[in-house]
């Protein structure tokens, strides 16, 4: 969601901020903009739409000589898009200008102020009054100058900031919307995200909240808001650049999905210790374990989606009450935490800001908050008490596939911890379920080989008006996640319903031809649905049935069946998604569907 890079150095900032920019593409957006110095003034070039038509307009960057610049990729919230809207924003005389990610939530009362004092306002957005409050408090100190601006705005920001004046420097700060810096020898850089800048170094530093930093050519300094020194340690990245290439796969999705072996064998095996399950991070000894007497899992989109797998799982191996809720929801709900409570919070970004919001009002009332997070060094990760990583590595496509089933193991890691410890699974159980999951990734790899079967299928489906995914328990868990892949990146109309809960309404939208994906995946609920199946059946609907492969008894009631390997009941979810998601990716792609950045989302959901 919205994307930042700045540079300033030795070689042309418009090409590098240009490349810059590509590598946030996967965030979302609808507008791109540059601003460059040329040595005598700042010139903007904005456009709607994808990045290559900036791209077009600037030849690559090569008409907009200097070598100081920001750019900015916009996810339209105040305002739609337009060039007018597209960041960056000036102040009248065309002298000051910035960049920003979030939201000034007090903009309606600071553009009011600055229209009073004869300002006028050209965009609908927030970020124009950043533009001219700067020029406001501008008395020829730069940094002040930020640092005042800082003062009275609210809400979230990362910020890129370029005066006409002192075009040896490039200021950059923020408030709650992530933020990195680095340097190699060419220059210093801003992004909102390391891939934009990884081409070009390895060393970044991260950019706490209500931190300033001044970059030069050949340095950085970093100010608190009361214009401190303040002294950072940089991170090494160590994932690779070509990690967030798309390595000869069609879309970014694809790749992903055919990452997902090696995504959950990464999260699995480094935490399975000679027959046993040791989760360092999470800083619990078994005493502490048995002492929680409820866990809150909160997250959004997919993570939330992985979360209500993680409450059937954990509630059924750990005999702990589980609650699962949309971070949105919880910040806002007054949730009772008791003690005795444990918060776990889910996001692949860890910028999610409903999600942070939560973690923050988990640890203000003095509760432990564990992360489980798939982006190294980001807001959650820093701030929650303990993280467990899953170890995805960068993932690109809007609709998280390897993440979320990064996710999932991490969730069984926990709940098999948790049932150990308190005598809930025994000795055999255990080893059986350590087998089970050690099998996974060849089990996925199976069903990713399948691809052909699948896209044979999805193609009779890219015209379709609407699908329902059903499925009870477990296998509802995995039809919401059926569901929000297939509409997030084709634009079908999906729901997912509790296979029960058919009869309550839902029936009555089904006819004739209408695609219904059956889950069933728990033995104990096979004939359940197999119930459900057959009264869609008999109102017209055509049967997909995703099952295993003991379940032949679903043939006389499904129209076509895609089985899944024998597991345990508990870890179906991470087997019948697969040719879920293969299905969802399939027929978006039949329709001509841009997969990857599917329209109006945004990868990390950075504002409320
Ligand atoms: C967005 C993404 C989803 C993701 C959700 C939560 O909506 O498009 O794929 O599941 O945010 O993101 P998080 O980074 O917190 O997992």
């Amino acid at each position: 969601m919205c994307g930042i890079v700045g540079y300033i150095g030795t070689k042309q900032a418009a090409p590098i901020i240009l490349d810059g920019l590509s590598k946030l593409e996967y965030r979302g957006y609808d507008s791109a903009g540059m601003a460059i110095y040329d040595g005598g003034k700042i010139n903007i070039t904005k456009s709607v739409g994808r990045l290559k038509v900036l791209e077009n307009l600037t030849h690559g960057g090569e008409t907009m000589p200097g070598i100081c610049g920001i750019g900015h990729t916009r996810w339209a919230t105040h305002g739609v898009p337009s060039n007018t809207n597209a960041h960056p924003h000036y102040n009248a005389a065309e002298t000051i200008t910035v960049v920003h990610n979030g939201i000034i939530e007090n903009y309606l009362h600071l553009r009011q102020m600055l229209t009073d004092k004869g300002y006028q306002f050209v965009s609908e957005t927030d970020t124009e009054v950043l533009a001219h409050l700067l020029d406001y408090y501008y008395r020829g100190n730069p940094l002040e100058t930020v640092t005042k601006v800082l003062h009275r705005v609210e809400g979230s920001y990362a910020l890129g900031i370029l005066f006409a004046d002192c075009p040896d420097q490039v200021f950059a700060a923020r408030k709650d919307s992530p933020l990195v810096v680095g340097q190699n020898e060419d220059g210093c850089f801003i992004a909102s995200d390391v891939p934009a800048i990884l081409k070009y170094t390895r060393k970044v530093y991260y950019v706490d909240n209500q931190e300033v930093v001044r970059l030069r050519a050949d340095h950085m300094h970093f100010y608190s808001v009361d214009e401190e020194e303040l002294t950072k340690e940089p991170v090494t990245i160590e994932w690779d650049a070509n990690a967030a290439e798309k390595a000869g796969y069609e879309h970014f999705m694809l790749k992903e999905m055919y990452e997902q072996p090696k995504t959950v064998t990464d999260t699995l095996m480094p935490r399975i210790k000679e027959k046993d399950i040791v989760i360092e991070e999470l800083n619990m000894s078994d005493e502490e374990l048995n002492s929680v007497n409820k866990i809150h899992i909160v997250a959004c989109g997919s993570a939330y989606h992985a979360g209500v797998t993680g409450k059937y799982v954990i509630e059924g191996l750990a005999r702990i009450p589980v609650e699962v809720d949309l971070a949105s929801e919880f910040r806002y709900r007054n949730p009772i935490l008791e003690e005795g409570a444990m918060v776990v919070v889910i996001s692949q970004s860890g910028e999610t800001a409903d999600t942070l919001a939560a973690l923050r009002e988990s640890k203000a009332r003095g509760f432990k908050v564990l992360g489980i997070v798939n982006v190294v060094g980001s807001s959650i990760a820093r701030e929650a008490d303990n993280v467990m990583y899953t170890w995805a590595g960068p993932e690109i496509a809007v609709a998280t596939t390897k993440a979320y089933s990064a996710q999932l193991v991490a969730l069984y890691l926990l709940a098999m911890k948790f049932g150990k410890a308190r005598g809930k699974i025994d000795s055999k159980l255990f080893a059986s379920l350590l087998g089970d999951l050690k099998r996974l990734p060849n089990q996925i790899e199976m069903l990713l080989n399948n691809k052909l079967k699948i896209q044979k299928f999805a193609n009779r489906y890219i015209g379709a008006k609407d699908v329902f995914f059903i499925g009870r328990g477990i296998d509802y868990a995995i039809s919401l996640e059926g569901s929000l892949k297939l509409k997030e990146i084709s634009y079908i109309h999906s729901e997912a319903y509790a296979a029960g809960e058919l009869k309550h309404g839902t029936i009555s939208l089904i006819e004739e031809g209408t695609l219904v994906a059956a889950v069933s995946t728990q033995p104990d609920l096979y004939a359940k649905t197999i119930s459900n199946m057959v009264e869609v059946k008999a109102r017209g609907a055509f049967v997909l049935a995703v099952t295993c492969e003991e379940n032949k008894e679903i043939e006389k009631a499904a129209d076509y069946v895609i089985y899944i390997p024998e597991t345990n009941p508990y870890f179906t979810n991470s087997l019948a998604i697969i040719p879920l998601q293969l299905f969802g990716y399939y027929v978006a792609v039949g329709k001509g569907c841009d997969v990857d950045k599917p329209r109006n989302l945004a990868k990390s959901v950075t504002v409320e």
